[in-house]
């Protein structure tokens, strides 16, 4: 299952290019006046940091769903290249672009991008990726979308400590009352990377359980990357690992693979798996026992406020008009998570339908 969608995230990925290299990568066509084919829709210009990244396809999908028949969404692929982004952006915008949505791949470029935009007082609405807040302060134009970073951990460590405290037995192999594992990260200097291994092991930590740290590697969000340090651990430490924390669900499943080739999750041989995002290929393994729990990471929610607030800017309307979205004091727009075991798992079913 987890393989076919990686297949179709690929062939999508080539697709896009194709488009990309035609000068136009959206479903609909962005004319040099920046206006739609069907009836004047203003043109908003986005970005995706890389479109083979299992999480954002599902934000990309919401982002083309709420798009239809509101605004020309010229979407592109920036294929994990920072100055390919910031062309895209400069061809957006010479293309009539009234606004943009940016999914950073740096999100340190925040300021080179609104540097692009602020003379033409085009608004941005950065997703997923936080910038700094001095950075948004200093555009009135500019926002995000995207989540509470550190509540993802929080939650997260509260999974892990609910898990343990409820299979101590099993789980403590070695029956030093402390939780040996290892962690796959993500993306360093991601906010969310950052924040989830910070809270997580501080929450798990508060509650009053030891943690030992055996390896910890930032697998850069990527299935198949976290398949290869998963197989390293193994041949390293075997037994010694009592738990693997994944900052993503894309991870935790790269990790599931290699535990599953090494034997596990077949008679006796068990090991805690945990994720973030609940994007359904990870909940069909918290169905099958697999992963014992991820972090709903609200992709359709987080896809169509990006658009709903892009819309508005594009009108030159406040962003909030007709939403029910709400702007923080950092001008960001943060969607909850909530935690998704297999008591719960229709929350994540809903969230990615
Ligand atoms: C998600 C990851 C994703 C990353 C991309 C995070 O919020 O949890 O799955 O790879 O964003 O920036
Ligand atoms: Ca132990």
């Amino acid at each position: 299952m987890f393989k076919k969608k990686k297949g179709l995230i690929l062939s999508l990925t080539v697709a896009s290019s194709i488009l990309l290299a035609t000068g136009c990568s959206s479903s609909t066509s962005g004319s040099d006046s920046g206006k739609g084919k069907d009836g004047d829709l203003p043109a908003v210009g986005a970005t995706i940091y890389k479109f083979d990244d299992n999480f954002m396809s599902y934000v990309r999908r919401a982002m083309d769903t709420a798009a239809k028949g509101k605004v020309n969404l010229m979407l592109n692929d920036s294929q994990n290249d920072q100055s390919k982004q910031i062309e895209q952006v400069d061809t957006l915008i010479a293309k009539g672009a009234k606004s943009l949505a940016i999914n950073l791949v740096d999100p340190k470029a925040a300021q080179t991008i609104i540097d692009k935009a602020k003379p033409k007082s085009i608004p941005v609405i950065f997703f997923n990726k936080e910038p700094d807040a001095s950075v948004l302060k200093g555009y009135d134009k500019a926002y995000y979308v995207g989540t509470t970073s550190s509540e993802s951990g929080v939650l997260q460590g509260e999974l892990i400590a609910k898990a343990w405290e409820a299979n101590k037995d099993k789980y403590d192999k070695n029956k030093d009352g402390k939780i040996q594992y290892v962690l796959l990260k993500g993306e360093p200097g991601h906010p969310d990377a950052e924040a989830r291994t910070k809270f997580a092991i501080s929450t798990v930590k508060e509650k009053g359980i030891d943690v030992e740290e055996l390896a910890m590697d930032t697998g850069m969000w990527d299935a198949t990357k976290a398949t290869e340090k998963m197989d390293a651990w193994l041949a390293k430490y075997n037994d010694k690992i009592e738990f693997v924390i994944a900052n993503n669900d894309g991870m935790a499943l790269g990790a599931i693979a290699s535990l599953e080739k090494a034997g596990y999750f077949t008679g006796d041989k068990f090991m805690p798996v945990v994720g973030v995002d609940a994007i359904p290929e990870a909940l069909e393994m918290i169905e099958k026992g697999k992963m014992v729990g991820s972090v709903l990471n609200d992709a359709k929610n987080q896809g169509k406020a990006t658009i709903d607030l892009a819309a508005n800017a594009a009108k030159s309307k406040d962003v909030l008009d007709g939403t029910e979205w709400k702007l923080d004091d950092s001008k960001a727009v943060r969607v909850p998570y909530i935690i998704v075991t297999k008591d719960n798992i229709q929350v994540g079913r809903d969230a990615y339908k």
